[in-house]
């Protein structure tokens, strides 16, 4: 079988399947199991694949047809220019995520020379922290989520990008690891193991960031049911689910955080198209000051940038 006669038949399949644009995730998967750039594929449609390249794309098509996303079948994606990990254990970073990391890298970098410091509350692969990091090297930045295979996860990432030493990774649930006596459970540098930190109470109930950045789940418990299946079946409930209106980690945000905030820091939220008037609200009702919402590269709101009303040091 030919580079094209295997594309179409596999494109076919995809189409029958339901996949959206079988014809690009065809190529996606042909050329990543061909080790080709895209294009490449273009110069070499008569090409005859090797009965093991055969085989191995129709494991990778087979897999694709029950709606598994390409990015879990390559094992990776690209945010912000980085290449990023992934399984089942956290969200496939977004597009529309790589804005809120840049609002908050261009915020940070402001700061300096200052050595800064941001909090990525819900971190999943990592991606928003190992962004900041990457992009404003005078950063520290304290990474949580509640799950201690997402939290395995982002700190593998992080090692990749040399950005693990200016990382730290905590699991909690919300705020908890934060406000409990001094109890955090941390991911070490090679596995994952539960250590309980006594000695440090004072220190980590005075950790103050100059940015809290989240992209928190804010799928309405309800309509989960009612997605694409590489979503529903593929990203972890916990990463989804919003709760019955989708919004309780924003209450919890904006009720919870302030204490987190150093005076002139900001917190900034991406959230679902058409939740932007009742988020607003939910930060006004706890007197947070909301200095813009942000729209994606789509025209839609998708962001949110709030302030205490704390003295700024400025
Ligand atoms: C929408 S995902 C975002 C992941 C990543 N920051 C991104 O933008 O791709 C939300 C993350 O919040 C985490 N999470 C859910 N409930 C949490 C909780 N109670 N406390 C901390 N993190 C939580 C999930 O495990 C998940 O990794």
């Amino acid at each position: 079988m030919t580079v094209l006669e295997a594309i179409q038949k596999s494109a076919e399949y995809l189409a029958k399947k339901g996949v959206e644009s079988p014809r690009l995730q065809t190529e996606l998967l042909l050329a990543h199991l061909l080790k080709l750039p895209r294009m490449k594929l273009y110069l070499n449609f008569e090409r005859t694949l090797a009965p093991a390249e055969v085989d191995g794309l129709r494991e990778f098509i087979k897999r694709r047809g029950q709606r598994e996303p390409l990015q879990h079948i390559t094992g990776s994606t690209s945010f912000c220019g980085l290449e990023i990990a992934v399984n089942r254990h956290a969200l496939i970073p977004r597009p529309e995520t790589e804005l809120l990391a840049e609002l908050g890298w261009n915020f940070l970098s402001t700061l300096n020379p200052q050595p800064s410091t941001a909090l990525d509350f819900g971190t999943g692969t990592g991606c928003i922290a190992i962004a900041l990091a990457v992009k404003c090297l005078s950063a520290k930045v304290v990474a949580t989520d509640v799950s201690p295979n997402a939290l395995a996860l982002a700190k593998q990432n992080a090692g990749r990008h040399n950005a693990a030493e200016r990382i730290e990774f905590l699991q909690s649930d919300g705020f908890a690891a934060f406000q409990s006596e001094g109890r955090v459970t941390r991911v070490p540098n090679s596995e994952i193991e539960t250590k309980i930190r006594d000695s440090c109470n004072s220190s980590l109930r005075k950790m103050e960031f100059d940015l809290i950045i989240s992209n928190p789940p804010y799928i309405p418990s309800a309509e989960i049911a009612t997605l694409q299946p590489e979503v529903r079946d593929f990203d972890p409930r916990a990463a989804l689910d919003g709760g019955a209106d989708g919004l309780d980690f924003y209450r919890k945000l904006a009720a919870e955080a302030k204490p987190f905030l150093k005076p002139g820091g900001k917190i900034m939220l991406e959230f679902g198209d058409g939740q932007a008037d009742a988020i607003r609200k939910v930060f006004e009702a706890e007197k947070w000051i909301v200095e813009a919402v942000k729209e994606d590269y789509s025209h839609r709101a998708r962001i949110l940038i709030a302030q205490t009303n704390k003295f700024s040091h400025g």
